[in-house]
């Protein structure tokens, strides 16, 4: 039998579906009942009534799957998979910062521990960033963490009082002005769709700063044919997919998170047939502060 009927079996013996971010894997895409940014995935993650959910990420987002929707049992299908940015941050570090600014809130970016989730006020993800922002309360100042680049794009699209904890992608962080030129000599006329995780000096010389979900409705609603595309190379599967007669143009090959490459077909099969993968877990202390954190992200998000 070919792997992916065999998997497809196993999910249905087991009652179990595959969540997969737009950074995973094409293939690995090809075979999740979901694919969607960081909020999308939230949201689904809160709804499924299987009773096994493979989430194909980075563990911050398996945990966050976890604190949204307990009864399900939460796989993780390459455990060492995490997020560089998210371990910027520890709990020590927060709790400094908020004792030296007990005014301002926290807000802290989905890219985050459950551990940084439990001590701040409100989550987001990078769509829903500056909904949020806005929605706060105006007298109050905010604490962003931890990507001090989607919080400088957050202050200078609210005029928020704000300081950030100076975290961010390793992937986003390395693309250079040279290479917003670069792309634009190689497809002139041609418009550069960026992430908020990319560096300001950047980003401002691309045409739209938007999350991977942003980018998908972007992209299908435009007349255009062609955009550059400035985020991690997953997202070219996702976007081709979608819209099979434009052409999407990575910025450059350099842009793949080693961690979100992890998951394969063949570990998902393995995961099915209970070879691999690990069981999401949180003290129930921490589960439940983080979950006031997302619970009004998801409130403000409406
Ligand atoms: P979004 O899915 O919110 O666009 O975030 C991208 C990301 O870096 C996930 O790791
Ligand atoms: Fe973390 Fe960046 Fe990888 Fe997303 S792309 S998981 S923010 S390192």
């Amino acid at each position: 039998m070919q792997l992916n009927d065999r998997i497809a079996e196993l999910k249905k013996e087991k009652n179990a579906v595959i969540l997969a971010h737009t950074y995973q894997p094409g293939e690995v895409q090809e075979l999740a009942d979901y694919v969607g940014d960081s909020y999308g995935l939230s949201v689904e993650a809160s709804r499924v009534e299987a009773d096994i959910l493979i989430f194909c990420g980075v563990r911050f987002m398996g945990e966050t799957a976890h604190i949204l929707n307990p009864a399900r049992k939460v796989i993780l299908p390459a455990p060492s998979a995490g997020c560089p940015m998210a371990d910027m941050i520890d709990a020590k570090g927060l709790s400094e910062m908020k004792a030296a600014n007990p005014d301002k809130l926290v807000m802290c970016y989905v890219n985050s521990t459950a551990e940084i989730k439990a001590l701040s006020d409100v989550c987001c993800t990078s769509s829903n960033a500056l909904k949020i922002a806005k929605s706060l309360p105006q007298d109050k100042g905010i604490i962003f963490v931890p990507d001090r680049h989607l919080g400088t794009f957050i202050q200078e699209q609210t005029g928020r009082d704000m300081i950030f904890w100076d975290g961010s992608c390793p992937i986003h962080a390395q693309i250079e002005p040279s290479w917003i030129s670069e792309a634009r000599k190689a497809h002139p006329g041609v418009q550069i769709l960026v992430h908020p995780e990319t560096p300001r000096e950047s980003r401002i010389l691309c045409d739209h700063a938007l999350s991977t979900g942003g980018m998908c409705d972007f992209a299908a609603a435009s007349k255009d044919n062609e955009f550059i595309i400035a985020t991690e190379l997953g997202l070219i599967h996702t976007l081709q997919k979608a819209n099979p007669d434009k052409k999407f143009y990575p910025l450059s090959n350099k842009l793949v998170c080693p961690d979100m490459k992890m998951i394969t077909p063949q570990l998902l099969l393995d995961v099915l047939e209970g070879k691999a993968g690990e069981v999401v877990a949180l003290s129930e202390d921490v589960r439940v502060k983080a979950r006031v954190s997302l619970d009004r992200m998801m409130e403000l998000s409406l």
